[in-house]
């Protein structure tokens, strides 16, 4: 009986260790996804002409994608140690083996982005910004994020 209680225990705390690890996988995620929809969303879509030309949401873009890369560096501090179930990408396990190169990738980022805020005002300066941003993107995702599908 108290044996049977004990695994019991045991199941659950085992359960709720998974949960909260794929918790931590899926906001990190999120995070991600976020700054995707700014990006490819807004940018992109802009750019290939799906989306007609809008400042403001241009200039608010900007701003979410600034403010969602900036907290990379603490969103990524816990190690999930698994991938979001039936995800398209997930974190390479060297993100917690270098975590402050990891880190490093950041203000790269938020510089490209900070630096084209106030310079987008037709399609081809939004071009400009865009390559410039996303090739910092790739500086953290060559290194740190694999395809999984
Ligand atoms: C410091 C590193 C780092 C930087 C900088 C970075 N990313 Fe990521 N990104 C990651 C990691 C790690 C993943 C994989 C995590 C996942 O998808 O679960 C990822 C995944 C993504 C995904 C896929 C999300 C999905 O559907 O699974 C998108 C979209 C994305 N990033 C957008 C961006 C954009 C846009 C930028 C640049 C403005 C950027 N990221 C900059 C680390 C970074």
């Amino acid at each position: 009986m108290m044996r049977t209680a004990l695994v019991a225990g045991a199941l659950l705390l085992g359960a709720g260790a998974v949960m909260a690890q794929q918790d931590v996988a899926v906001t990190q995620q999120n995070l991600m996804k976020s700054a995707g929809k700014s990006m490819y969303g807004v940018l992109g879509k802009t750019l290939k002409g799906e989306t007609p030309y809008d400042q403001a949401a241009i200039d608010t873009a900007l701003k979410d994608l600034a403010a969602d890369i900036a907290k990379a560096p603490a969103v990524f501090t816990p190690n999930p140690k698994e991938d979001v179930v039936n995800a398209n990408y997930g974190s390479s396990q060297k993100i917690w083996q270098n975590k402050a190169d990891f880190d490093a990738k950041v203000p790269p980022a938020t510089k490209a982005i900070e630096d084209s805020s106030g310079k987008i005002k037709d399609a081809a300066t939004l071009k400009v910004a865009f390559d410039s941003i996303q090739s910092k993107c790739s500086g953290c995702h060559d290194d740190y994020r694999v395809k999984l599908k």
